[in-house]
């Protein structure tokens, strides 16, 4: 995929980087731009999910019932809402509010909704109205302000909570820092702790290893996102490539596995639950179409997305959300 240098064979990849121009409204940097450079995890996503292809199991099959229980609560489709924060400031137009259009759409739609980094006053104004919601906590290094983000959310009603573990670093090497706040290192003590803070079911998101995954379970998890966060991590593996080794490891566990990670259409959703996630997050997927059309448009994709899921499981035989088959997935 990238070019090398023919004297010394090294890759000519950053040499060649230039700055992509952004097709997103706001601030430079406030929605990621895909360098679509080989280090760019993403473009490998789009490459792994394109080249799973599906076979046919038509005799039979039945219109499917898309119901799925997530943390004892049913919901109209394995679909969630991708935490996407800060979106209320990129629009030109200040009197719309896509972070509340998101909500209210997920709300309408029956899916279960995920917000990530935003201030305390945001977020309660955020879930005012909202349907069930999972909130996620930045790896912040100021530990104590992770404690309290993780019990407002329980109190202001969340079914859960967690942290994207996999925003740790920024790209000079050294702990990120957002919106002005440091982020901070993990470990395994500290998950441990956040994940007692709360009696809400723990979400780690961001997990790509066997390794941080059995981590996860070990410090009490009830849950992990099987995802690099739109590719944060250059080179990073697909997360539908990892994730049957990911399940496999978490056995007998009980945890419930998501995935993201470019799933832009029910297509993709359906590739990533016949190899085992129980439910799926769509970011991007949906960012378009909030951004133009606000809660409309976005109610609008989740049922396009709802239908190309269906389409697929009906080609394919299955009847529900619990009878994904892997087998019906051949790898080019
Ligand atoms: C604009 C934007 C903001 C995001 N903010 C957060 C966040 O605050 N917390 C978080 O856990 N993930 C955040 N994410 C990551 C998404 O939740 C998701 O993991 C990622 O985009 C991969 O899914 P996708 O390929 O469907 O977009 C953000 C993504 C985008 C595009």
């Amino acid at each position: 995929m990238s070019k090398t240098d023919a004297n010394t064979g090294a890759s000519l990849m950053h040499e060649e980087k230039k700055e992509v121009a952004s097709p997103w409204p706001g601030p430079k940097g406030m929605i990621p731009v895909t360098s679509g450079q080989a280090d760019d995890a993403n473009l490998h996503n789009r490459a792994y999910l394109d080249s799973i292809l599906v076979e046919m199991r038509i005799i039979d099959a039945v219109k499917p019932n898309l119901t799925t229980e997530i943390f004892g609560k049913k919901y109209s489709s394995p679909l969630t809402l991708a935490a996407l924060s800060h979106l209320n400031k990129v629009l030109p137009d200040k009197s719309r509010k896509p972070m509340q259009e998101k909500v209210a759409a997920a709300k309408k739609m029956d899916v279960l909704n995920w917000i990530g980094m935003e201030s305390d006053e945001d977020y309660r104004e955020m879930v005012k109205d909202a349907g069930d919601t999972i909130r996620i906590v930045k790896p912040f290094a100021d530990h104590e302000r992770i404690i309290k983000e993780l019990q407002l959310a329980e109190k202001l009603g969340a079914v859960a909570v967690g942290m994207d573990i996999d925003h740790v670093p920024g790209e000079n090497g050294d702990y990120d820092v957002v919106d002005g706040l440091p982020l901070g290192a993990l470990t395994f003590a500290d998950l441990r702790r956040y994940v007692k803070a709360t009696k809400l079911p723990f979400v780690a998101k961001g997990i790509l290893s066997v390794r941080d995954a059995t981590k996860a379970r070990d410090a009490g998890a009830s849950a992990i996102v099987v995802s690099h966060h739109h590719g944060r991590i250059p080179f990073g593996v697909p997360p539908l490539k990892i994730l049957p080794e990911i399940k496999k490891a978490l056995k007998g566990s009980k945890m419930t596995i998501f995935v993201d990670g470019s799933l832009m259409s029910g297509y993709d959703a359906y590739k990533a639950l016949a190899l085992g996630a129980d439910a799926v997050l769509i970011g991007r997927g949906i960012l378009w179409e909030l951004l133009k059309d606000g809660q409309a448009g976005t109610e609008a994709k989740i049922e396009k997305l709802n239908e190309e899921l269906s389409q697929m499981m009906l080609y394919t035989g299955i009847p529900d959300t619990k009878s994904f088959d892997s087998s019906v997935l051949h790898f080019e």
